[in-house]
């Protein structure tokens, strides 16, 4: 069998794993990435010749492609995502779990010959910066050329990742097998995948992953959710550190000061444009700068401030609703050297997506493939569909993105899509009832996960598809890491989706956040005062910078009201999710519950009576 193994590769264990991995799937071929721009151009038109991709039109889009995904395989499969550690308690009762030799038997079972007929691809990849002491190494093999470009762009791929690695260096075990394996008699689909059969394996305590069936984003660029994330958290957990589902942006302000700060947000709440926000023009010498758009590492220094670097190298971001009045960086990051996805395409090699421009161009194809027609009301692209971009191409890049020691960070921000409830802006008394508030977030739910909308679901952190164990000791860990440094950074709740009874957004949102972003960069340094509410600290009317944005005291009231009885039903609601890991449950929050609870209701019934003279 053709196997281009490097001369130089002398690491047992790296050389067994791959041996092991083609002698269970039968691939015909073995190729060890090298992560060249050659390498990426011969799979991009080995792609194009297999009818994948669509070779956009270079003049429009250089050097960038586009595909359609099996209407089976458009959104990471939460209901098949398992972690299957030693001991069920350890994964908690939010996560799938398996024993995990009942696993290793099944996936043994589906691997066996996955891969016949298709190519075996050896990537080694870092996420985070090449030498950085905040950097894990890990090696995919998958039977997917479309994953490989996608890995080029999305993490550092290749030859030098392999030197990094050397003889004996730890990395973090990855298989993915569209499970469509190819008889000789065969012709090849567009989008290889299992139709039927998805799963999405974690072994946390060996530090692997197994993914079988699907070809799309999250399921398959295992350095992602997988890797950085689910296995992450776990070792971070271990070691002392957080793996956050969390973009990371420096602020520059008029006095030339940076902050840094990192934020959570599920799935499709706007992380990519806020990470890559532009400031309202008459907001001079502010200006935000992008460290990573949904992945933070970040770890206690020295010092005792936690530093953060982005573990990824490009982005992954949803393409419906980014436009060049949504998010400029975006659409300059995409413009070149990107991957489409899912979107609609044009006889001419153009790309669209709802909400790229107004109108929908008059001819073209859907996502799935089909001539769009135009009085059918369906979209022209997948809701979920998706660009990866490299991140060096995003003009709002910070200058320290590659540095190895990471950036400091001063706050976290927290926020879900909610319509009702959640007020614009408000801080946390402490890190505790920042805990707190992260931990009781919840968001209605969109189209990453699973097409399904609407409904409200907690998301404690935004991590609830994506933390690796047990989600109250995730809870206790960021509790104990708070003790054991001597400033925490700030703790912030935003909510840019509230609407009014008629259903109407009140908040613009978009570059206007940076008014938010302001006064949370001016509490950090206390140059600012804030106002306490039952459920923490909340700017006045006249703090925020409002400059030539037309929003008045009435507004502002309406989007910051903390209504009581809402609140009331919010927290007693809270009790469902703690219920779910009583036993885990850091004490702290049921006293932190009560408190809340206390607050809200003492105000109410000691409302003083109007006074009379
Ligand atoms: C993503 C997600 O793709 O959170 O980033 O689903
Ligand atoms: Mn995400």
């Amino acid at each position: 069998m053709i196997d281009n193994q490097p001369a130089f590769v002398k690491h047992d264990e790296l050389i067994k794993f791959v041996k092991e991995t083609a002698e269970l799937c039968t691939p015909s071929k073995i190729h060890w990435c090298d992560g060249t721009k050659q390498e990426y151009d011969s799979l991009c038109n080995l792609l194009v010749d297999a009818g994948t991709f669509t070779k956009l039109n270079q003049e429009r889009w250089p050097n960038s492609f586009a595909c359609n995904s099996d209407p089976s395989d458009v959104a990471r499969v939460e209901d098949k995502t398992f972690i299957c550690s030693r001991r069920k308690e350890d994964a908690g009762p939010t996560n799938n779990w398996v024993d995990p030799k009942e696993m290793k038997r099944k996936m043994k079972e589906l691997l066996k010959g996955s891969m016949k007929g298709r190519t075996l691809y050896v990537i080694p990849f870092c996420m985070g910066p090449l030498g950085s002491p905040l950097s894990k190494i890990g090696v995919q093999i998958t039977d997917s050329a479309y994953v490989v470009v996608n890995m080029h762009i999305m993490t550092r791929v290749g030859e030098k990742v392999l030197k990094m690695v050397g003889d004996d260096g730890e990395f973090v075990k990855c298989i993915h097998t569209l499970g469509a394996p190819l008889e000789s008699d065969q012709t090849d689909v567009k989008w290889p995948c299992n139709p039927n059969v998805k799963y999405i394996v974690h072994y946390p305590d060996d530090r692997a992953i197994v993914s079988y069936g699907s070809g799309y984003g999250g399921n398959a660029l295992l350095g992602k959710k997988c890797f950085a994330l689910r296995i992450a958290s776990v070792m971070a957990k271990e070691e002392g550190w957080l793996a956050e589902h969390m973009l990371i942006l420096g602020v520059e302000d008029p006095k030339g000061r940076k902050t840094y700060v990192a934020a959570a947000f599920p799935s499709a709440c706007g992380k990519t444009n806020f990470s890559m926000l532009i400031p309202p023009s008459e907001m001079k010498g502010w200006k935000v700068t992008t460290i990573g758009d949904d992945i933070a590492w970040i770890k206690p220094g020295k010092d005792g401030k936690l530093y953060a670097i982005n573990p990824e190298y490009g982005y992954f971001g949803v393409a419906p609703g980014t436009n060049k009045a949504t998010n400029p960086n975006a659409i300059e990051a995409l413009s070149k050297n990107s991957i489409f996805t899912n979107v609609g395409i044009t006889p001419d090699g153009d790309v669209w997506w709802e909400g790229l421009t107004d109108k929908v161009p008059e001819k073209i194809y859907n996502w799935r493939g089909e001539l769009h027609d135009h009085s059918s009301g369906n979209p022209v692209a997948h809701p979920n569909a998706r660009f990866t971009a490299p991140s060096y191409q995003c003009p709002s890049i910070d200058p320290e993105s590659e540095n190895p020691h990471g950036v400091p960070i001063s706050a976290f921000i927290f926020g879900g899509r909610r319509t009702t409830t959640i007020p614009l802006i408000y801080q946390a008394f402490n890190w505790n009832f920042g805990v707190y508030l992260a931990a009781t977030m919840g968001s209605e739910t969109t189209a990453a996960a699973f097409g399904e909308t609407g409904k409200v679901r907690r998301d404690p952190f935004a991590m609830l598809p994506f933390c690796g164990y047990h989600m109250a000791d995730y809870f206790n860990h960021w509790l104990q890491l708070g003790r054991t440094i001597p400033n925490p950074p700030r703790i912030f709740s935003v909510n840019w989706f509230r609407k009014n009874k008629d259903g109407k957004y009140l908040w613009p949102g978009y570059g206007e956040n940076m008014r938010m972003l302001k006064w949370i960069v001016e509490r950090i340094y206390g140059e600012v005062v804030s106002v306490e509410s039952p459920i923490g600290w909340v700017p006045q009317y006249e703090d925020i910078d409002w400059g030539t944005l037309d929003f008045s005291h009435e507004q502002f009231e309406e989007v910051m009201d903390i209504d009581r009885e809402a609140w009331k039903n919010e927290i007693l609601t809270h009790e469902e999710l703690f219920c779910r890991m009583y036993d885990k449950l850091p004490k702290e929050f049921f006293f932190m519950r009560e408190l809340l609870l206390s607050s809200l209701w003492r105000s109410t019934e000691h409302t003083l009576a109007p006074e009379t003279h």
